[in-house]
């Protein structure tokens, strides 16, 4: 069965959506992506013009993606959720169902290279070429590790 996973930010228009595009790039259609924010601010939007530019630079088109919320109901859906702080994971466990056993993974856990614990939020740092970088060695690390 085609495995099904979800990558989570805080506001679902940089750092997830990037990586579900990412992952895509890779991984074509033997996974099934898509991503979420802890929380609602950015809802329908797409992701963050600048993230859209970045990404395209490496041929990554995102301008399709829409921001939506994680839910409770994310847990039954999907077979892995791949979080890019620990922020994110703490607020993803409070959602968790009683009973629910789906992986919460950290995506850096993927590149043990990279010597990070997070994704550096480019909305803050405004760096989205690094951002891309270390999505990118996740992304390979994720891809080789699920296929
Ligand atoms: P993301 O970045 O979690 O990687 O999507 C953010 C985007 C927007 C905001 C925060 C983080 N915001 O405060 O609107």
């Amino acid at each position: 069965m085609t495995r099904r996973v979800l990558f989570v930010c805080l506001g679902n228009i940089c750092r997830s959506p990037a990586a579900e595009g990412v992952v895509r790039a890779l991984a074509g259609d033997r996974l099934r992506l898509d991503s979420a924010g802890t929380s609602d601010w950015h809802r329908g939007a797409p992701p963050y013009g600048p993230m859209i530019e970045a990404a395209a630079g490496r041929g990554i088109d995102l301008r399709s993606l829409r921001a939506r919320q994680f839910t409770r109901r994310d847990f039954l859906d999907f077979d892995l959720i791949v979080v890019m702080d620990a922020d994110n994971r703490a607020d993803v466990e409070r959602l968790r169902p009683e009973g629910a056993e789906t992986p919460v993974s950290l995506f850096t856990d993927y590149a043990p290279e990279a010597g990070m614990n997070h994704v550096p939020d480019p909305y803050y740092t405004r760096d989205f070429e690094a951002t891309l970088d270390l999505i990118e060695l996740c992304a390979a690390g994720l891809v080789r590790d699920l296929l």
